[in-house]
């Protein structure tokens, strides 16, 4: 089977790290997102990948073309203008080979479990059928309302709390026949959500729901992105890689021996930890990080090349590739540094500050 992943999406909610980086590459576990997912789908059997491009194509295209993804054969679609999700699919429609196919939107990360949702899929009869899950606040995404067999009675997109019926949300996964393909408009802004989903209904299409009590997040917000690492973080370490290092010290590494390092804790290639650093896990500290002596360290990811000076306090943010902390600085509370920024000596960042990329910040100017 085929699937189609919808990665066009400017990830605006993640920004800064979205800046120069397209949702679908910011990385997890130091790994782009894309290709955790290109995995989850080759263990279902599913190798035939169409990408729907819009933003930063050429990241994406790059990536995969130096890695060389061997089990995966990927076709590339670049929308000029956004199409909305659902007439991104339309545009791949001369790439699909008339059969039902999967499409699934680029921020999600799931477990659930494709080959019962297309057995599901082809006894109910659907159209389509939709992967539901159940999340506390159902007002930030489309909520799906279904009768007793599972059959989909009302679709709201984005719903006041007046207008919340049920817990149960669209997870972002569909199987859609072929056929469907003919409602949606060419070359037309189109979405699923609240475009063809409602049509279907109103027409009397049999749409599905597929409740699934499977892992599933959208990491499409900075506190979402870091839920997921801590997350995936303690399954590796309960999964008996143990507390303190999972998966291994990457190669080239220096950590020096008075360094302690609790709880679960990723560490990429080449990175340099000084004297009494504290690491309090779940932590990911990217390829070629630095931190200095006394840092400590705690709930937070660090993508690829940053350093941190001495003394400092880091925790529960989000530091982009190649920022640089000075001495003595407290980051905590959910802040975000987009790409290359410097903070100056002994600033106190909090109350989840963004930080747009290569800004820098002179010593002492910020304190909370
Ligand atoms: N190719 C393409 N073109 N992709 C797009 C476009 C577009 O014009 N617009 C959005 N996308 C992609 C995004 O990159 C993302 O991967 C996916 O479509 C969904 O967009 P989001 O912006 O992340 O939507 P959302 O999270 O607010 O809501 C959607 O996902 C929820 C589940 O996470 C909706 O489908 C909700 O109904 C759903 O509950
Ligand atoms: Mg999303």
């Amino acid at each position: 089977m085929q699937a189609v992943i919808l990665v066009g999406g400017e990830g605006t909610r993640l920004r800064p790290l979205t800046v120069n980086t397209p949702k679908s590459m910011v990385p997890i576990l130091n790994q782009p997102y894309l290709e955790h997912n290109l995995d989850y789908l080759k263990k279902h059997g599913i190798k035939d990948v169409i990408l729907a491009l819009g933003y930063l194509p050429h990241r994406i295209k790059t990536y995969f073309d130096s890695v060389g993804e061997q089990d995966s054969h990927l076709t590339y679609v670049v929308e000029s203008t956004p199409l909305g999700t659902a007439g991104a699919v339309k545009n791949v429609e001369p790439h699909l080979h008339g059969e039902a196919f999967y499409v699934f939107n680029g921020d999600i990360v799931t477990d659930i479990d494709l080959r019962d949702m297309y057995t599901f899929h082809k006894r109910e009869k659907a159209s389509v059928t939709i992967a539901l899950t159940a999340v506390e606040n159902p007002t930030a995404f489309g909520v799906v309302e279904t009768d007793n067999n599972g059959r989909v009675r009302r679709f709201v997109e984005k719903p006041g709390w007046d207008e919340v019926t049920t817990n149960m949300i669209n997870a972002g996964v569909y199987i859609v026949e072929p056929e469907v393909l003919k409602l949606i408009p060419s070359q037309t802004f189109y979405m699923f959500e609240q475009g063809l989903f409602p049509l279907l209904l109103k027409q009397g299409e049999k749409v599905c729901g597929y409740p699934s009590t499977g892992y599933w997040i959208d990491m499409g917000t900075p506190e979402k992105y870091l839920k997921l690492h801590h997350d995936l973080l303690h399954k590796m370490a309960r999964d008996g890689r143990d507390g303190g290092v999972v998966g291994g010290i990457g190669e080239g590494c220096s950590i020096h021996p008075s360094v302690q390092i609790t709880g679960p804790v990723l560490i990429g290639k080449n990175c340099k930890i000084g004297p009494r650093v504290r690491i309090i896990g779940p932590v990911v500290l990217g390829d070629g990080c630095q931190v200095d002596e006394g840092s400590v360290i705690e709930g937070a990811v660090l993508w690829e090349g940053v350093h941190v000076g001495a003394e400092v306090n880091l925790k529960d943010s989000i530091l982009a590739a190649n920022c640089r902390v000075a001495g003595h600085c407290w980051i905590v509370g959910g802040c975000v540094l987009g790409d290359g920024v410097e903070i100056g000596e002994g600033n106190r960042l909090g109350q989840a500050i963004r930080v747009w990329q290569g800004k820098k910040l002179e010593p002492g100017t910020l304190s909370f």
